[in-house]
């Protein structure tokens, strides 16, 4: 009798589904939820949980909460979590060539930058972050990023000279700005709206979306349509974790994935567009275009300084680009 009782248990767990040990995946990243990377990760999270019956669950924590990225990177490698989702920028700590995204100008709009991520590029950067003991599972799209400040109308790249602006950190990015004699200032994103609202820089640059969901706009003066380099995402997993992983549980993650990428893309684009005018709705902020022949001024004043670059990035990689364009 009481084995038939633990038969009939036993079956209706089975036939029902019921998963005995569950697989728990963490996910960090340093955004809100409601921004493209945000919403694309819990887009992931619920197409994984479904399709694995429960038997994967994923926890977000975002906005920094656990980590920031450049901790995540280590987190990562010791196990504590198993997905983050840093900017190529600060990706780049680890795998210099992703700076290629910082160089101004070097990427025309957001075909171009797609071109690099599903061609030889895209290959090269999953390669690179391998050998580094990083799996490169997804490559995910911010937007172009616009400068602001407090201090003054920026209109040609001398403008800056002076100011203290927030960066991500990479040398790339931070060269591009001593160039033109400006103070970059690498601090993490998490408390970049309070070293604004304290006067401590005088201002940062990122992509419209980040200006409006982190409220830097509220502490700004001037917002420069400069759109000098690219803020976009690597979706990374450890190869030690990955390798763990059984062919199964690798086809749902990667699966879920791709619709979250497609999904990611058209997000970025609407979510940057929108968060535009909320940014013009919701301040007195001035925003100043530049004319077709001011963006050329940039343009121009950066590529005569690309040599610089080339001592950061390969520049048979920059050329590589240019291929593509
Ligand atoms: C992000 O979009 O994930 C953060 C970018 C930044 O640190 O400016």
């Amino acid at each position: 009798m009481k084995n038939k009782i633990l038969l009939t248990i036993f079956l209706f767990f089975f036939f029902n589904g019921i998963v005995w040990s569950q697989l728990l995946l963490r996910i960090s990243h340093v955004v809100k939820n409601n921004s493209p990377k945000g919403r694309a990760v819990v887009y992931f999270k619920k197409i994984v949980e479904k399709e694995s019956k429960g038997a994967i669950k994923i926890e977000i924590y975002p906005e920094g909460i656990l980590f920031d990225d450049r901790e995540a990177l280590v987190a990562l490698k010791k196990g504590l979590i198993q997905f983050a989702v840093p900017s190529f920028s600060k990706f780049a700590d680890i795998v210099p060539e992703f700076q290629i995204y910082d160089i101004p100008y070097l990427f025309k709009n957001i075909q171009h930058v797609h071109r690099s991520y599903f061609g030889k590029i895209g290959s090269l950067l999953r390669n690179k972050s391998y050998e580094k003991g990083y799996v490169l599972l997804a490559m995910w799209d911010n937007g172009f990023k616009v400068f602001t400040n407090n201090k003054k109308r920026i209109k040609y790249p001398q403008d800056l000279k002076g100011l203290k602006i927030r960066t991500q950190g990479s040398k790339v990015i931070n060269k591009s700005l001593e160039i033109v004699d400006a103070v970059p200032v690498t601090k993490p994103f998490r408390i970049v709206v309070d070293l604004l609202k304290a006067g401590l820089i005088d201002g940062q640059q990122n992509t419209y979306n980040n200006i409006y969901t982190q409220q830097f706009f509220r502490y700004q003066k001037y917002l420069t349509i400069t759109n000098n380099g690219f803020l976009g995402y690597a979706f990374i997993s450890s190869v030690r974790f990955w390798k763990e992983l059984n062919l199964k549980t690798k086809k749902i993650i990667l699966d879920a994935l791709e619709k979250a990428t497609i999904y990611e893309y058209k997000l970025a684009e609407k979510i940057n567009f929108d968060d535009y005018y909320r940014i013009i709705l919701h301040s007195n902020i001035q925003i100043i275009p530049l004319t077709d022949k001011e963006k050329k001024v940039w343009e121009n004043f950066y590529y005569k300084h690309y040599n610089v670059f080339y001592e950061f990035v390969d520049k048979k990689i920059v050329d590589e680009v240019f291929r593509l364009e």
